[in-house]
Parts: C-alpha cells; structure tokens; sequence
C-alpha cells in the first residue's frame, strides 16, 4: 500500500533509490517517482511498474545525493503521471512522497486554493508540499514548516519530505510504517525493512508522531512538538538474499519452497516434546491461567490461518472465534479480562487489524500478536508479541507466512490447552507431528501432481475449494491465493454447506477441489457425490493412506500421512502450487496481482 523510501548520502542517490523502489514494490506499482537534490530539486515520475521509471530517469538523468521516492498504490485518483509521487506545491521548492490517506484534504485543499494555490493532481498528498512552501514563504526554517503542515493533516500518513537547499529529508508517521536505516555511507528511510536490507541491517522503528530529520551524517529524532526523543536501534537477523529470488522466476515460488526451512525456524527451540514444554517468546509458563476464550483479529490469508487456529484451540476445550479485523473494528465482540484477543498479521501493519486492536485497548483483554516483523506497529502496540520468524515475504499472495502462522498457532493452542483449557500435559504426537512437518512438505515440493493438475484443468469457468474442519480454512485460503493470481473465478466452502446454495453454481463447466484431512472423511466424499451427479470434476486433496475417494474423485493428489490436525497445512502447500501453476499458464503478474498490495495500510 504504496512505498516510501529516502536515501540521504554524500554521493549519488539515484541507483540506491531505484532498487529500494524495486525491492518495496509489493506494496503498490501502479506509478513511480523519484526527487533528487543537489543545488536543484528534480522529480521524475511515470505511470506503471518501476521499470517506467528507470526509462524515464535514463532519458532525464536527474541526480543528487538527498532522494526521496516512491511507489504507488493508489487511493485518491487514478494511476497516472500527475497523480503520481512525489508531488510538489507550485513553486517546486518542495516534494513530498506519502503513503496512507490524509482526511482532511478536501477542506484544506479549498482553503490553499482561496489562498491562491494551483493544484496539479487529485491526489489527497498535494496539499502538503503546498502547505509547507506557504511556511517556507514566511520566512519558517523547514523543520519549522514541516512540523507546523504535519500538525495541520488528519488521517494516517507516512510521508518524507525534501526542501530546496536542504540537504536533508523530514519525515513522520501516524498509523503508517516508517523504518530508518543507519548506514556506513548514507542514511536510509523507508515503509519496509526490505527496501534497503542490501545496504544496511541497522534499522530504528519510528513510532506515531515521530519527527525524524535525517542528514547524511546522522539522524535526529523527536517528538512532533521538538522535543528530542532516544529510540533505539536494533539490527535484523534478515540477510539481504532473503529478500531476493535466488533464481525463481517468482518470489510466490521461492517463498512456496522455502516453507521446509520458515517452518523449522517457527518451530525450533519452541517445543521439547520429550520434556513437554513449549516456549513461547518471553511468555513464562502460565501467562495464559487467567484466559477463558480467545479472540483472533485479521485479514485476508492471515484470517485463514486465524480460522485454523480457531479448530485447534476448541478441539483443545478452549472457546475460540476469529473475526475479520475490519467488521471487528465496526462490531466490536464484547471482551474482558479472560480474553485473549490474537491480532494474526503478517505485516503487523494491516490498518483494518491495528484498528481492531486499538478497538479494545481501554477494556481489560489481554493482547497477543502474532507477527512476522518484529518492530512492526501491532508488535508494539499489544500486550505481547509472538514472531513467526519466517523471513521476508515479498510475493503480494502470502504463501510461508500462513504455514508458519499456523504452526504458531499450533504451539500457541498447546499451551492454552494446558494454561487455560483442559489438558494436563502437552499432546506429545502433535508437537512431534509438527516437527515432522518440514519434512512433509520437502516431499510435496519434489512432486509435480500440483502442475499436473493445473494443466488439465486449465479451461475451466469456475473453481470451487470444499473442506471440513481443518479442510474448511484450507478450503478458503486456497480459492483466496487461486482467484488473486489467476483472476479466475474461485470461491471456497465448508463442505457440508454446499448444499445449502453454491451446489446451484456447479456444472459440468466447474472444477471443485475437496480437501481431506483423515477426519469425517465419510462426510466429504458424500458432499464429492453430491457434485460428481452434478458433472462436475472432482480433485480430492488427501493424506496418502485414505480409503474410498479414488473410485470417486477424477484426480487424487497425496499428502504424507500425519496428524489430521496438522494435514491441513500439507493441502495448502499442494493449493498453493496448483494455483502458482494455474497463474503462471495463463502468463499472470504473479508476485503482483492487479489491484492487491501486500500491506494494506488504510480501513
Ligand atoms: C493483504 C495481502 C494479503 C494479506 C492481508 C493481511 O490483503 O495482500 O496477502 O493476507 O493483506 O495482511 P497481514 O500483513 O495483516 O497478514
């Protein structure tokens, strides 16, 4: 949901700019631009992916050693060049890059064209550069400027900002991610670590109303009112080819391959299945004695996980629901003190979750994130802080980071089963189970039966996913990852409620693909039936050893065999792949699906 980035040096910007462009562009790429500053202030921006940026910049050579730039997903306005960042206010003094929305733009737009100020855009960002020149006009230094158009903008914004003759960049945040990074020859700004990863792992975290200057030199923070404030430092375990394709042609494939190893590192020194103990992040044994139910809060494939981690803990006699953040933050579920309310995002930037969170922050629930990143705002804005430490996921279709939400979860339920549920001792074949897993899916990975699959069903005008239980979320997350970078039509269901009105979208023209998990598996091959007598073709996803879908199902794809509980997770893999495959046949943006973005950052 458009990214930022600034690179404040003593030498030349721009190459360093474009590829922390390139590398944050699955946060928006429907338009790029730069600003570059050495005596002059020059901005280069195009409608398109970054690529029409570089043939741009190639033409125009701007240069400078402050950039600024941005890439953009767009909310006010369509893509274009105008609407493109950064924007400048009608003297060209000043260019601004944003991301989020500004509220009050309207009304302050009115006043700055009353004041005689020309707008070139429908973009809510140009009121800014508008807003400082008019201070700079004044005779008001630009940090003064800049902080006094900050305080005038509502809504959640991060925004970066250069001046004329100033070799220096300003920026804030409220409600948008914004990370400074420390390097050796220059100093970096961006929404996302990734963005420089390749020049420095030295990151600060800027919190809401925080007024970063950065100057080749160093880095001055404060509070909005001047006032100087210490924000640590921190360096990241992230290596800077982890957030590059290693040779895939796609990062959903590389990240799809790197589940074995994402899911060892979710795992590893968290269980002790001989010893019975699980260990959670710095929750000491009997953080959760107080907890009755739990709460998830998410979004899109993070809501999937949310709903998995659901059927885990109530098989584990703890009550559970999950709500989409966004209907949670317009009909809040009542919550106390025995809550544990679960914010499941990967990003720990999705504005609908944060919201959901911040929903509850005056009642007594306790909050827990569950999180990928770690200094990310729903990591510090909860009670606690899980990280499900699968490295940087760039591919815009999430695809590890469920596999390792879910075995989080997983670790999570095992200890609300025992802290607050029922369970005596942790459930030794289960964690066993789920160390075995990485395994499992390295067996998925060497077979080709996904791509098979995709191949001949390709011509279809409907794809259905069914599941039960486990089967359901799987079900979900699988027509969710198969209509995002397919554009097909796809939509998942518990199985058992096909007939309660999608059986009338079924002919002989739809494929359904039904999960099976080892439990109630009768129940599914009846609802298989109910679909063969309709003509349509069956693929049944399903654990090796079960019995009675090959006479019935068109295809079968095999999972290892393991617990039911944890199959669920080797199907998505398979799901995954099918629709990796389905994409790439049909010559789809894979990594960037049209209209989607990866960190969503407005409600
Ligand atoms: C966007 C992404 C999805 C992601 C969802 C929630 O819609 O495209 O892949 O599942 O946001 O993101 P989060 O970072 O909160 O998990």
């Amino acid at each position: 949901m458009c990214g930022i980035t600034a690179r404040v040096g003593d030498d030349e910007a721009l190459d360093e700019l474009l590829t922390s462009l390139t590398n944050l562009e699955y946060r928006g790429y429907d338009s790029a631009g730069v600003a570059l500053l050495d005596e002059d202030l020059e901005v280069c921006k195009r409608e398109g992916e970054t690529d029409a940026l570089k043939r741009a910049v190639a033409e125009e050579e701007p240069s400078g050693s402050i950039g600024i730039g941005h890439t953009r997903w767009s909310t006010h306005g369509p893509p274009s060049d105008a609407n493109a960042h950064p924007h400048t206010g009608c003297e060209g003094r000043v260019a601004v890059v944003h991301n989020g929305i500004i509220e009050n733009y309207e009304s302050l737009r009115t006043e700055l064209r009353s004041r005689g100020h020309e707008f070139t855009s429908e973009t809510d960002t140009e009121v800014v550069p508008h807003l400082v020149e008019e201070r700079l006009t004044a005779g008001h230094d630009p940090e003064v400027a800049f902080r006094e158009a900050v305080a005038c903008l509502e809504g959640s914004f991060a925004i970066a900002l250069v001046v004329e003759g100033d070799e220096t960049v300003y920026a804030t945040r409220k409600g948008s991610p914004l990370v400074v990074g420390l390097g050796d020859d220059a100093n970096y700004l961006a929404s996302d670590i990734p963005a420089f990863l390749e020049f420095t792992d030295r990151v600060v975290y800027l919190e809401d109303d925080d007024v970063a200057v950065v100057r080749p030199d160093g880095v001055d923070i404060t509070g909005l009112d001047g006032a100087p404030l210490r924000r640590e430092s921190h360096t990241v375990d992230w290596a800077p080819g982890d957030a590059e394709k290693s040779g895939y042609n796609h990062y959903m494939l590389k990240e799809i391959n790197e589940q074995p190893f994402a899911l060892r590192q979710a795992i590893e020194g968290r269980t002790d299945p001989a010893a019975g103990e699980v260990v959670l992040g710095d929750l000491p044994a009997g953080t959760f004695e107080e907890i009755d139910r739990v709460q998830f809060v998410a979004c899109g494939t993070s809501y999937h996980a949310s709903l998995y981690g659901v059927a885990l803990l109530q098989r584990r006699g703890v009550p559970a629901a999950a709500a989409l953040a966004s209907e949670f933050a317009a009909d809040p579920t009542p919550v106390d003190g025995s809550t544990l309310v679960v914010a499941v995002t990967q990003s720990g930037e999705t504005a609908d979750t944060l919201a959901a969170i911040r929903e509850i922050e005056d009642t007594d629930a306790r909050t827990l994130a569950v999180t990928n990143v770690v200094g990310s705002t729903a990591a510090r804005e909860v009670d606690d802080a899980v990280f499900i430490r699968a490295g940087p996921e760039i591919g815009v279709a999430a695809t590890k980071t469920f596999s390792s939400q879910v075995a989080t979860l997983g670790l999570l339920a095992e200890r609300l089963h025992v802290e607050a549920g029922d369970g005596e001792s942790f459930d030794a074949a289960f964690l066993e189970g789920l160390e075995r897993i990485p395994e499992a899916v390295d067996q998925i990975l060497d077979r080709r039966r996904a791509e098979q699959v995709a191949e001949a069903y390709a011509g279809m005008d409907s794809y259905f996913f069914i599941g039960r239980g486990i089967g359901y979320p799987v079900a979900l997350e699988g027509a969710l990852k198969f209509k995002e970078i397919t554009y097909e039509h796809a939509e998942g269901f518990a199985a058992g409620e096909l007939k309660h009105g999608p059986l009338a979208l079924v002919t002989g023209t739809s494929v359904v693909f039904a999960i099976f998990t080892g439990e109630n598996d009768e129940k599914t091959l009846h609802n298989v039936q109910e679909v063969k007598s309709r003509g349509a073709p069956v693929i049944a996803v399903a654990p090796e050893s079960t019995t009675g879908i090959h006479t019935v199902a068109d295809d079968v794809i095999e999972v290892p065999d393991g617990p039911p509980e944890l199959s669920g997770m080797l199907s998505n893999v398979v799901l995954q792949l099918l629709s990796y495959h389905a994409a790439e046949l049909r010559g789809r943006p894979i990594d960037k699906p049209r209209n989607l973005a990866k960190s969503v950052t407005v409600e």
